[in-house]
């Protein structure tokens, strides 16, 4: 970071205050306010943080106007095209690309810690059948600290990285343990000779009467998805394991508070509320009085999948997608799925709207994403989970890095005080 400053001055009494400037490699530059409250008594306001940047960081870059999304530098296209989500998860976590001999050490570390101790099956069964599978992983994810206890000094680099290991490979062991129980089949135990994607389709899809091996297209395009979901900068479910980790909570405890702000629907929980919006609106006719809705201040429905806090251009993920989903259900041999054509007319109706010009709102992540979800065989409630597993890899980047930073301290915002001011108290006989 390269400093020079910035003067702040009160018209009022003529004070100046003098802000240092942050220049990073890429992207705005930052106005140091650190010291704001001790020179001038004021704290600044920034409700959803829309101009803060919450701290420093070399893992992932967005330019929102040009639609550009970077993995330590690298364009999100060309890592989709070239890599798994294994070596992807490699770089985000390590910050270069691996080499042959360091991607296999990776993927082995990985692979011996996908089974999750046996105790925990019953914490599952604990769950109603038809509890969201959403909810199983808040709870499943949050329990895993009181297994490893061997491993939970967070200021210790050796257990950082083997909690890092254990989170990304016992993820998805969890995740299907979730749907096996919504659906009432026995869980599969992970195989140690199947890859990331293909292990979990097994242990979602397959059954004890019959053999399963997981079609290459499916695992294609499950990779794909995982290598897009797996970072985004500052994001809500992110910001969320990076405040909860500034406390020096334990790894496990901040992931699972992760996945919960993952699962509101204007978040993560977006890709599932694309699916059902889309089933509402049902037939190409019923698109207008949809975009109406969404128009509508008064009425708080808003195109799922549509819009984001950074993106002001195109969100290059839902651009590759949307070729993934051609790609999947030509290769499944669907018939075009009804809804693909429904969101296709939706996004093109959208973009010729006045009202989505103007606030540059463009499909995101969410979008399409379900759309290929559902072609694989995965139910809707299931959506948000493929989404957790792949974001797992992001926190676990980003609690990594924050937790390596010296200069670490608990996060703890101020606030706009507008309640009472000081008041006696008053008897109940005078309320
Ligand atoms: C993800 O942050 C990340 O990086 C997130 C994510 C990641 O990888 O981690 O990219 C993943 O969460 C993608 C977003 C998924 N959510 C949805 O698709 C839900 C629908 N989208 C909206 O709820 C909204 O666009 C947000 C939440 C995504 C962004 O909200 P902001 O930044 O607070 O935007 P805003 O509410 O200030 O909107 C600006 C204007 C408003 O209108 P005006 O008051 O200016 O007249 O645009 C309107 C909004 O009403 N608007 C929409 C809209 N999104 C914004 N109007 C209709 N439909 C929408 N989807």
């Amino acid at each position: 970071m390269t400093d020079d400053s910035y003067i702040l001055s009160d018209p009022k009494t003529g004070t100046q205050v003098e802000l240092p400037v942050h220049r990073g490699t890429l992207g705005a530059p930052t106005l140091d306010i650190s010291n704001l409250y001790r020179d001038t008594g004021m704290f600044t306001y920034d409700p959803g943080f829309v101009s803060t940047a919450s701290c420093h960081s070399s893992i992932t870059y967005i330019d929102g106007d040009e639609g550009v999304l970077l993995y330590r530098g690298y364009p999100i296209e060309q890592l989709a095209e070239h890599c798994s989500f294994i070596e992807v998860s490699y770089l985000l976590l390590n910050g270069e690309l691996p080499k042959p001999e360091q991607l296999t050490a990776f993927r082995s570390k990985i692979v011996h810690h996908t089974m999750v101790n046996e105790q925990m099956k019953s914490f599952f069964t604990a769950f109603r059948y038809d509890a969201h599978p959403m909810a199983i992983m808040v709870g499943a994810v949050g329990s895993l600290s009181a297994f490893y206890h061997d491993a939970l000094d967070v200021h210790d680099p050796e257990h950082r990285e083997l909690s890092a290991y254990r989170l990304i490979a016992k993820i998805p062991t969890i995740a299907a343990a979730s749907y096996k129980h919504n659906i009432g089949e026995p869980f599969v135990y992970p195989r140690n000779d199947l890859g990331y994607c293909a292990n979990l389709l097994r242990m979602m899809f397959s059954v004890p009467a019959e053999p399963y091996e997981a079609n290459d297209v499916s695992v294609r395009a499950l990779n794909l998805l995982f290598i897009l979901h797996a970072d985004h900068e500052q994001n809500a479910s992110t910001s969320t394991v990076r405040l909860s980790a500034s406390s020096g909570a334990n790894p496990y405890a901040c992931v699972a508070a992760g996945i919960a702000s993952l699962w509101g629907p204007a978040h993560g929980g977006a890709n599932e509320a694309v699916l059902s919006m889309l089933s509402e609106i049902g037939t190409v006719d019923n698109i207008g009085p949809f975009i109406d809705k969404a128009k509508d201040k008064d009425d708080p429905f808003r195109l799922m999948g549509f819009g984001h806090r950074v993106y002001k251009n195109y969100d290059p993920r839902a651009a590759l997608i949307r070729t993934i989903c051609h790609e999947v259900l030509d290769g499944l041999g669907d018939d075009a799925d009804p809804l693909f054509e429904l969101a296709l007319k939706l996004e093109e109706i959208a973009l010729q709207d006045e009202y989505f010009i103007e606030r540059k709102l463009y499909p995101n992540v969410d979008f399409y994403s379900g759309i290929i979800y559902k072609a694989l065989g995965i139910p809707s409630s299931m959506f948000t989970v493929m989404f957790a597993i792949a974001r797992t890899t992001g926190w676990v980047a980003h609690w990594m890095e924050m937790m390596a930073d010296p200069g670490q301290r608990i996060g703890r915002p101020r606030q706009l005080y507008d309640g009472s001011a000081r008041r006696d108290f008053v008897g109940m006989d005078k309320r």
